[in-house]
């Protein structure tokens, strides 16, 4: 291991480190199954309900026990009556991940539904109570924030059309909650993204569900993760109308700026979910009458495509470009975007947590160490100081974290400016 010989598979490209029977994905023929099932076959039939028993006990339902899971998560939908306090005081500016975050990690607290203590019983159980309340508490959040009383969950509807429901206060139309379940069924698991990888990391430690689900929170936020989500549809919104996206595609070409929603780091062709995702924005933004966003969206899409700097890098539309058009047709509020994606999730998460636990081996990887060594101990009197002290900026209240600006940034880690030419 030692040594500048080493090999070092930064971001862990290609790196193996388990097995998995969850999902399959093949990155040059572009196709994605859980547990055997093409994604093209779930989408088209697969209730959420139903990709979320397939994922947790790797085979299909029958009709009774699909019945027990679907009473089971809806019995689970409310929220604990002490988490309603905690939402309350949640402060003004928390965006509706941070909101997400920090409640589900608070329901570890409260939630004492899960009674089963056999091995495993209670980590299902902790999985299905997140999954059923994850909703209820991004719903709950977005009224609480626009001064609008929560609505409690219905068990009547189903796991998309319930969450329209609470977060409208109306009965959602059948076509947009069955668009939004199959948007749920196609991003309940993605083999080991970032957020499934830390969230197994957590669990390797033999963490709880829901600090593994918390680190998942804060993996998937991210923008090169599912905020990619939020920043493609800002992309649309920034372009405004379908002729102005050349302008717009030339300008962020020429500064080499990523567009947010292309590339992946295993498919090198067409993300299978964005094949289903265009269908189902297109359909739903022609059904509402407003294609604007489609368009942009598709005319963006073919100047990447026909773009030689893509081509080369195999660069193609992820699931997170036709998300945007697709949830913002739904009303869904731009940044719920991201929590949207944690909602579908989640099945996956706990689902790779199970599995992770069921033969388990503590996560610890290495790195090289490629900093100076057998270095000599200098007292406090003899070493040279390497930022300027600037008594006047230390600890501004208002800089973030009381942050003093010249310790802000180990200059170390940053290359050294280049000397001016003399
Ligand atoms: N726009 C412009 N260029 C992109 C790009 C994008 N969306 N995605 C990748 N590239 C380019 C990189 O600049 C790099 O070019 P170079 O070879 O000249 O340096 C090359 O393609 C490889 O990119 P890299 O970042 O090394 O690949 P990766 O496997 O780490 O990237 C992503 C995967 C997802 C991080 C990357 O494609 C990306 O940042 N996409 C935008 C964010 C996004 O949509 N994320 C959601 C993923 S589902």
């Amino acid at each position: 291991m030692e040594g500048p010989t080493v090999e070092i598979k930064r971001g862990l490209e290609g790196v193996i480190f388990t097995e998995t029977y969850l999902s399959a994905i093949d990155g040059d023929a572009g196709r994605l199954s859980y547990c055997g099932y093409e994604i093209n076959d779930l989408a088209a039939r697969a209730s959420y309900e139903e990709t979320a028993f397939l994922l947790w006990y790797q085979r299909l339902p029958a009709e009774d026990e699909l019945a027990m899971l679907s009473a089971w998560l809806r019995a689970n939908r409310h929220l604990p009556k002490v988490v309603w306090g905690i939402m309350h005081s949640l402060p003004e500016q928390a965006t509706p991940m941070e909101a997400l975050r920090t409640v589900a990690s608070t329901l570890s607290m409260f939630d004492r539904s899960c009674i089963h203590q056999v091995e495993g019983g209670s980590s299902l159980c902790r999985a299905v109570s997140l999954t059923a309340k994850l909703p209820t508490i991004i719903a709950s959040f977005d009224r609480l924030r626009r001064d609008r009383p929560p609505i409690e969950p219905r068990e009547d509807l189903g796991h998309a059309a319930n969450l329209l429901y609470m977060l409208n206060g109306s009965e959602p139309d059948p076509a947009d909650a069955e668009a939004l379940e199959t948007y749920f069924v196609l991003l309940a698991d993605h083999g080991m993204n970032a957020s499934t990888f830390s969230a197994r990391v957590t669990a390797s430690t033999l963490g709880d569900v829901f600090s593994s689900v918390v680190t998942a929170l804060g993996t998937l936020k991210g923008p090169l993760h599912g905020g990619a989500s939020q920043r493609s549809m800002e992309q649309l919104l920034e372009i405004g109308s379908a002729d102005k996206v050349d302008a717009w595609f030339d300008r962020l070409t020429a500064t080499k700026q990523r567009i947010y929603g292309f590339g992946h780091r295993v498919y090198k062709t067409e993300d299978p979910r964005a094949t289903i995702l265009r269908d189902l924005s297109r359909r739903v933004a022609q059904r509402t009458g407003n294609t604007r966003w489609f368009d942009i969206a598709s005319r963006l899409e073919a100047r990447v495509l026909d773009h030689p700097y893509f081509q080369e890098r195999r660069i193609y539309a992820n699931v997170d470009f036709y998300t945007g058009p697709l949830l913002y047709a739904l009303d869904v509020p731009l940044d719920l975007f991201i929590p949207m994606f944690a909602i579908a999730r989640v099945a996956g998460w706990t689902a790779h947590m199970l599995e992770q636990q069921k033969n388990n081996r503590l996560i610890r990887p290495r790195a090289y160490y490629a900093g100076p060594r057998d270095q000599v101990w200098n007292d406090m009197p003899d070493r040279v100081p390497q930022v300027e002290a600037q008594p006047e900026t230390q600890c501004v209240a208002s800089r973030p974290a009381n942050c003093p600006a010249a310790l802000e940034v180990p200059p170390r880690f940053w290359p050294l400016p280049e000397s001016p030419a003399s």
